[in-house]
């Protein structure tokens, strides 16, 4: 079977997605599966070969032409973190055309890539997060009002992105403007949440073999102020795994993080992110194409369970396929 692995995107995050797509092309089981990376970027798509050529994608039908021949693609194995693999775009492209696909389908993906609309779907259904306060770019910013609404520190986040690119921690009310005007580089909606105090915890959701488990859980200690991107990639931080909590704490954490992922009809993967309080997880976010990069959590869950990279990624196919 041919796999597209997609790789690179538009946002901030190419960088990891292409780590996380080599990691994904090294991982492949080559006795099942022909691994083509492919690159996705404003100014071109291609399938880059073993030498670093690279051969134009037909976007009519995500195919692509090599010495003559023709390849068509039987699956795609989506790895691009940020637009336009984890919101919804390259989803319903592939849906159009047929293509099976290792990700959730473009709704969720849509919804869930919007820190504020995922929250807010999930409110009714009980999952508790921070309060916040939304902004869209030209709306006018009444500091007291946020400020009287989210209380200090909190933190001010672009509402579509990841990574933590774009995301600050304003301790006092004259760093808010500029951390606002941070955000604003990474998209033109930001949410501003209170600070909650307590233990930040990860945990994957996936659909293994048919059945929907759920990961250990990851405990984040950061050496920074928060799980930044130097602690996510350069080492600042501590990921201990499984998560040094009570276990009906841990419990509790599971069955909100699959609660989450059932009442939104999730597919392939999941890690959601929440902060720990007195024991009562709140919920940061839903990330569905999760970082692979070696540093990355989702790769440290599955060893802690037992699965192979390759078994991960060969259960996502197969399941894509079927
Ligand atoms: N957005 C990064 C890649 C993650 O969720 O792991
Ligand atoms: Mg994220």
């Amino acid at each position: 079977k041919n796999i597209a692995i997609i790789m690179g995107g538009y946002s901030s995050e190419y960088k990891i997605s292409l780590t996380s797509g080599n990691v994904v092309f090294n991982n492949l089981d080559t006795t099942k599966f022909t691994g083509y990376c492919i690159h996705i970027f404003k100014e071109k798509w291609v399938y880059v070969d073993e030498n670093k050529n690279e051969f134009a994608i037909d976007r009519n039908d995500f195919s692509v032409t090599v010495d003559g021949k023709k390849i068509v693609f039987d699956a795609v194995f989506n790895a691009i973190h940020g637009t336009p693999g984890e919101d919804g775009l390259m989803q319903a492209y592939f849906e159009l055309l047929e293509i099976p696909q290792t990700s959730c389908e473009y709704y969720q993906a849509a919804l869930t890539f919007n820190k504020r609309d995922l929250l807010s779907v999930l409110k009714p259904y009980g999952i508790k997060s921070a309060t916040s306060y939304y902004l869209n770019l030209g709306d006018e910013i009444n500091q007291d009002e946020i400020i009287n609404t989210v209380g200090l520190p909190c933190f001010v986040k672009p509402n579509k992105s990841g990574s933590s690119f774009g995301i600050s921690k304003v301790k006092t009310q004259d760093e808010l403007l500029y951390a606002i005007a941070n955000a604003y580089k990474e998209d033109d909606e930001i949410i501003i949440e209170s600070f909650l105090d307590g233990t930040e915890v990860s945990v994957g959701v996936i659909n293994y073999k048919g059945e929907i488990i759920v990961l250990p859980i990851t405990e984040i200690v950061s050496e920074n102020d928060f799980f930044d991107y130097e602690a996510k990639y350069l080492g600042k931080s501590q990921e201990i795994t499984p998560a040094r909590i009570p276990e009906d704490v841990a419990e509790k954490v599971r069955t909100v993080a699959k609660k989450a992922y059932t009442i939104l009809k999730m597919k392939g993967f999941s890690r959601s992110e929440f902060i720990l309080v007195n024991g009562e997880p709140f919920m940061l976010e839903m990330n569905t194409i999760p970082g692979l990069t070696t540093e990355s959590l989702i790769p440290q869950q599955a060893r802690e369970a037992g699965i192979s990279l390759q078994d991960l990624f060969t259960n996502a196919i197969e399941l894509a396929l079927n």
